[in-house]
């Protein structure tokens, strides 16, 4: 109720404001929140030999530079994910770059990383720790070439390694030109290898994924599956944004695609899957869970819906989260 009145002044101002404003406030007020204390909806989950308190997470890119720690589990999330971090700051694309599609319940971005780099994240974090288990989602800054890509990569896992619970390679946004052409071939061969070297005898182990765009088809996916095995990678995250002529389309009308490569993953491999695009009620995650995602991740939906995605009207009254 409250959400839905919130919801509807920030929605008369620009996304982008309306998101630096939320998240400005709850950074402010955060301490009330965290005397709540974590109230994870939703059912325990073992996965990359974790355990994680609910199998609902809030995806990258709404809590970029971390911000707001601890506040994600007072609000219902089992897990959350940071990022993408890139290793040196940098602004990401010209504004206005974030427009939501309300008929199509979806938002496009544009946003390119914008990032307050690994130096900030790691302060941020430093200051307000998370309840739950804390992925961190790492990106390249947009002038690295893609043939040095790992070294990005390597950077920001080293620097944060000691606070993150996993960490999420970023091949698939489609808003910094070529990063995408990471997910195919001798690049990621490359990528993937060079992350196994640094990480072979790395200790404790700290489970490690691969974030894919939702376009990869069944061969492709194939040959991804074949890298990661090969290179000890521990799951993947089915899907980022479907790139369209102006930026990356998230929201419903990402739901069927990621589900289905959800489905088409679990044909060719065992490996693990976190899934999300498109989840905006406890229906749309039971759906992804029964594709085989052992894992589900909201962000848009949980932009149009707030916490009404733990106990909203999309999905059956008395069913879980
Ligand atoms: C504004 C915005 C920013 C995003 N930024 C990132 C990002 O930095 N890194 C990333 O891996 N995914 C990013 N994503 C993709 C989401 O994590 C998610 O994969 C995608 O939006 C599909 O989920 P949804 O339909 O629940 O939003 C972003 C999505 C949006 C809408």
């Amino acid at each position: 109720m409250i959400y839905q009145l919130l919801r509807r002044l920030l929605f008369t101002l620009d996304p982008e404001v309306a998101h630096d404003l939320t998240i400005g406030f709850l950074s402010a007020t955060k301490f009330l929140l965290r005397a709540v204390g974590p109230r994870v909806k939703g059912q325990k989950v073992k996965v990359f030999g974790m355990e994680f308190p609910g199998h609902l997470g809030l995806a990258a890119g709404l809590d970029k530079d971390a911000r707001l720690g601890s506040i994600w589990s007072a609000f219902g999330f089992g897990f959350v994910e940071v990022g993408s971090v890139t290793p040196r700051p940098q602004k990401g694309n010209p504004k206005p770059r974030l427009f939501r599609l309300p008929r199509e319940k979806a938002l496009l971005n544009r946003m390119g990383f914008n990032s307050s780099g690994v130096r900030a994240v790691r302060e941020n974090l430093l200051k307000d720790p998370h309840f739950v288990p804390l992925g961190i989602n790492v990106g390249k800054n947009r002038d690295t070439p893609n043939d040095e890509a790992h070294n990005d990569y390597i950077f920001v896992i080293e620097k944060l390694y000691d606070l993150g619970d996993y960490f999420v390679i970023n091949v698939s946004s489609p808003n910094t030109e070529g990063l995408r052409n990471l997910q195919f071939g001798e690049n990621l061969e490359r990528l993937l290898g060079e992350v196994y070297r640094w990480r072979r005898w790395k200790r404790p182990r700290k489970p490690l994924l691969l974030k894919l765009a939702p376009e990869l088809e069944i061969e492709a996916l194939e040959k991804v599956a074949k890298a990661c095995e090969k290179n000890d990678i521990d799951g993947v995250i089915l899907t980022n944004t479907l790139k369209v002529k102006e930026g990356g389309l998230s929201g419903k009308p990402l739901f069927e695609i990621s589900t289905r490569r959800l489905k088409e993953w679990r044909e060719i491999s065992s490996l693990p899957m976190v899934g999300v695009g498109g989840v905006f009620s406890h229906r749309d995650a039971e759906v992804k869970l029964n594709a085989g995602a052992s894992l589900v991740q909201i962000l848009t939906g949980f932009v149009y819906r707030g916490l009404e995605v733990f106990n909203g009207r999309e999905g059956p009254k008395g069913k879980r989260p």
